[in-house]
């Protein structure tokens, strides 16, 4: 029974570890021990290297926060926990964390607060402890965080804070409160943190219904240089504006809203409420106007320090009753900045715009204005506008518009002498009109995200910066002597511009577009280029390429002209970085080759390439330098050794073979016998210049027939010259010749070893005996002159060692000695041997 009760346990343990509070591991740190467990469904603090410096553990289901959880954890200096399920935390859980900074406990289930958490927290400068379920936070909660910095209080149970709450938190640049359903505010509680930069609070609850409370609120965070973002407000009484009394003399200069309803009856009160305080900024982000806009009522106040207005996602409940905002000349005669930005504004009356006399910024991004409603908002069609209409705006937005017309655009701005930025992004502009006529103060002008096919040179040369990404341009021709960033990304260009033509060009982006190549002297023509960012285009990785991107990543190739080792200095690469300041903004990991196939999808800065690759002309010269001399030399050695000769003859025999194989078929088909049949004694094989002796000696000799009874019966000899068919090829002929005879005579000279035709006789012999049809006593040599074996060409070498071995018949001089001649001569042709 030892191995189920093994089995046993091994299935237990898993079990007990996880009853004794075994705790997941998370190891999903970061070089610079940044550790993201977050989301990952942990319910409990999983275990983490000690010495991790951030730990990211929000989104989780942890419960409860032990003592053990994050003991010896002595780096760590940022906690994120929000997000969980946490009820419980231990006292001492956060003790050993002497360099945390930040901690974030937000969005938990915190029904009380225990200041010792905090006590050994000496580094903490930001503490997130909102939307917790606790009522209150408790007296002197963080007394001993002395460093604190930000803090976020509050939640929807949130209702009480009481003097002493706070203790010990004297400065904060940020605090964020939600205190929507607060009940009770004892005054004087946030009175004690001075300065502070910013508050954020949600009082939504207060301003409707204990209005006193929230001006007493207000009253305590209220300094001049503190930032107010009130949200979550609903301002429709004439009451629920009262508490900006208190802003208004505690002087605060700026107030942000976000999630705001007003009504007209509100936004008068709040006018009057604010009369003549110094504020100067007002934002409000994502409102519901509900009234039509008349609040002319308020026109006795004085706003002379409004400086700054803004609306974003502003709502109109009644859009057809909004009225023009024409009697607001007490309110808009002072704002230097104006932003209506997406609030659906398809206009924009021309009177209204002739009361912004201050205004020198003008944003109405993201709006539903056509050429005609800029037209109107510019009072385009005003005869003599320019001296009085919007005279000093220098910064005009329409970004986001429905526009069409660039000349319409041209015709407005051209008036307004100071305009320095113009954003007409993002708009339907299609084509550049011909002529043009610009504000000559125009720096900087953005044209992205438009339809441009093409850009003419009617653009202002005053230009300082260039948006035009995002466009359908193929090429650029324009000269910009001023400019100093160009912006091309988003195209369809196939090449960098000409540098020459902006020659204090400091940035150029250029990204997603069809670039095949950057190289060193297109780069060099800018001469003063300093970022530049040219990644996701079609690149095809040359080694001068790489080269010089590699060179640019490095520090801008200051020592580019050396060539430095790796890939291969390519010749175009070197100095390509002109004076070496240029650098690639983007990073070089961005930059990825998009061909030769074999590095596609290869990020340049991980690409070698090889001596192959980088220098293929001069390899390519060099290799078919080298085939070519190889294969000259073959030729010289083939040519030395005949070769062709050999080859030519070869193919000759072979096609004779060919010939007289069929020439045999045909033989048998008529019913021949196999044995072969010989027309002739022997076939004579000599030079031309031989044939006086042929004719002379050897055929009289052979042929003719005695009277002599003694002598033996005439040969019949086959000599070309007499018995070739005319018209038929030579070595057909030979071939033939040869198989229809018995033997075949070769009359050796100087003459015959010269002579083409006789060699070629010489080797169809030769081969005849490798066909294996004939001895080597088919073959008679007859030596009309001393040869010596050295004589013959080394490629007869059956020759030379017939002759070695001294089978040859000699023609002797003296005439005694011929009758034995031709008695040998006689035996071995075959016929001498009946004598
Ligand atoms: C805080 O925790 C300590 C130790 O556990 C405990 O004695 C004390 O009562 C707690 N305070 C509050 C306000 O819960
Ligand atoms: C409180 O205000 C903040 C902005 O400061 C906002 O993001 C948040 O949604 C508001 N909270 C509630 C519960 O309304
Ligand atoms: C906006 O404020 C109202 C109450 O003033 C609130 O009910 C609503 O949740 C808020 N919206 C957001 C997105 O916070
Ligand atoms: C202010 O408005 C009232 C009524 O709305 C009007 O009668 C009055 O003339 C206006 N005053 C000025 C100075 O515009
Ligand atoms: C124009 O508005 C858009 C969107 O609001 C913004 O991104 C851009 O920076 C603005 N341009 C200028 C020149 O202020
Ligand atoms: C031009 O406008 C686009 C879109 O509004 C924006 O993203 C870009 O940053 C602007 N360019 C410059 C140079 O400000």
């Amino acid at each position: 029974m030892r191995l189920p009760s093994i089995l046993s346990f091994s299935l237990l343990l898993p079990l007990l570890s996880v009853s004794r509070g075994q705790r997941s591991p998370c190891d999903l740190c970061d070089l610079y021990m940044s550790c993201d467990c977050s989301r990952r469904g942990f319910s409990t603090v999983p275990m983490v290297t000690q010495r991790a410096v951030t730990l990211d553990l929000s989104l989780n289901v942890i419960a409860a926060v032990t003592e053990d959880d994050l003991r010896g954890h002595i780096p760590l200096r940022v906690l994120n926990l929000h997000g969980n399920r946490i009820e419980v935390i231990s006292c001492q859980a956060f003790a050993t964390l002497e360099m945390l900074e930040d901690l974030d406990l937000s969005q938990n289930r915190l029904s009380t607060l225990n200041s010792t958490w905090f006590t050994k927290l000496g580094s903490l400068h930001t503490l997130n402890l909102l939307n917790n379920p606790y009522r209150v936070l408790g007296a002197s909660l963080l007394k001993g965080v002395s460093m604190l910095r930000r803090l976020g209080i509050g939640g929807a149970a949130f209702q009480e804070l009481r003097r002493g709450d706070l203790e010990g938190v004297t400065q904060l640049e940020e605090l964020t409160l939600n205190a929507n359903n607060l009940q009770s505010y004892e005054p004087g509680s946030l009175a004690y943190i001075w300065p502070l930069g910013r508050v954020l609070v949600n009082l939504s609850g207060p301003f409707l219904t204990q209005v006193g409370l929230a001006a007493s609120l207000l009253r305590d965070v209220s300094y001049p240089e503190t930032q107010l973002v009130l949200s979550d407000l609903i301002l429709t009484t004439k009451q629920s504006v009262q508490p900006f009394s208190q802003t208004t003399s505690r002087r605060v200069r700026s107030i942000a809203f976000c999630n705001l309803s007003l009504s007209d009856d509100a936004i008068v009160n709040f006018l009057q409420v604010t009369d003549r305080a110094p504020l100067t900024s007002i934002s409000i982000d994502d409102v519901i106007l509900i009234g039509e806009g008349r609040w002319g009522k308020a026109n006795l106040t004085e706003h002379s320090s409004m400086d700054e207005f803004l609306i974003r996602d502003g709502k109109l409940l009644d859009t057809f009753r909004f009225n023009a905002l024409l009697e607001l000349d007490f309110l808009l005669a002072y704002p230097r900045k104006l932003s209506l930005i997406g609030s659906k504004v398809f206009a924009m009356p021309c009177p209204t715009s002739r009361l912004l006399v201050n205004l020198q910024f003008l944003d109405l991004s993201d709006n539903l204005l056509t050429d005609m409603a800029l037209q109107e908002a510019l009072c385009g069609g005003d005869p003599a506008p320019a001296t009085t209409t919007l005279r000093d705006l220098r910064v005009l937005n329409v970004t986001g518009n429905p526009l069409k017309s660039l000349s319409v655009l041209m015709g407005l701005v051209s008036k307004l002498s100071k305009l320095t930025h113009l954003d007409v992004s993002k708009t339907g502009y299609s084509s550049m009109p011909a002529s043009c006529s610009w504000p000559s103060t125009l720096r900087h002008l953005n044209l992205s995200w438009a339809k441009l096919t093409h850009v003419g040179p009617c653009l202002p040369v005053s230009l300082e910066v260039l948006d035009l990404s995002h466009n359908d341009l193929q090429s650029l021709a324009l000269t910009l002597p001023q400019l100093k960033e160009l912006h091309l990304s988003g195209n369809k260009l196939l090449g960098l511009p000409a540098g020459w033509r902006f020659p204090n060009l400091l940035t150029l982006t250029i990204q997603s577009n069809t670039l095949n190549m950057l190289s060193g002297s297109d780069l060099r023509a800018y001469r003063r280029l300093q970022n530049l960012e040219a990644a996701h285009n079609k690149f095809v990785c040359t080694c001068d390429f790489v080269y010089l991107l590699q060179t640019l990543a490095r520090g801008g190739g200051g020592g580019g002209g050396g060539g430095g080792g790796g890939g291969g200095g390519g010749g175009g690469g070197g100095g390509a970085a002109g004076k070496g300041n240029l650098r690639l903004s983007d990073g070089l990991e961005s930059y990825v080759c998009d061909s030769p196939l074999h590095l596609q999808g290869q990020q340049v800065c991980a690409v070698s390439l090889g001596l192959a690759d980088c220098h293929l002309v001069p390899f390519v010269s060099v290799m078919c330098g080298a085939v070519l001399v190889t294969g000259v030399g073959l030729a010289v050695l083939l040519g030395r050794l005949h070769a062709f000769w050999y080859v030519k003859m070869m193919w000759a025999w072979l096609r004779a073979k060919r010939s007289s194989a069929s020439r045999r078929r045909r033989r048998r088909e008529e019913g021949d016998a196999s044995e072969p049949l010989f027309s002739y004694d022997a076939f004579v094989s000599y030079s031309e210049r031989d044939t006086r002796w042929v004719e002379d000696f050897l055929v009289p000799e052979l042929e003719e027939p005695r009277e002599d009874p003694q002598h033996p019966a005439p040969l019949s000899l086959c000599l070309h010259k007499r018995d070739f068919l005319p018209g038929r090829w030579v070595v057909d002929n030979i071939m033939g010749a040869m198989e229809t005879s018995r033997r075949t005579i070769f009359v050796l000279s100087e003459h015959f070893v010269r002579s083409d035709w006789c060699r070629h006789e010489l080797h169809f012999s030769h081969l005849r005996l490798s066909d294996g049809r004939a001895g080597a006593e088919d073959d008679i040599l007859v030596l009309l002159e001393p040869l010596s074996q050295e004589d013959i060409p080394k490629r007869f070498c059956r020759l030379r060692r017939l002759m070695g071995s001294n089978t040859y018949l000699e023609w002797p001089h003296e005439e005694e000695l011929r009758r034995d001649f031709w008695r040998k001569l006689r035996r071995a042709v075959g016929r001498g041997d009946e004598e």
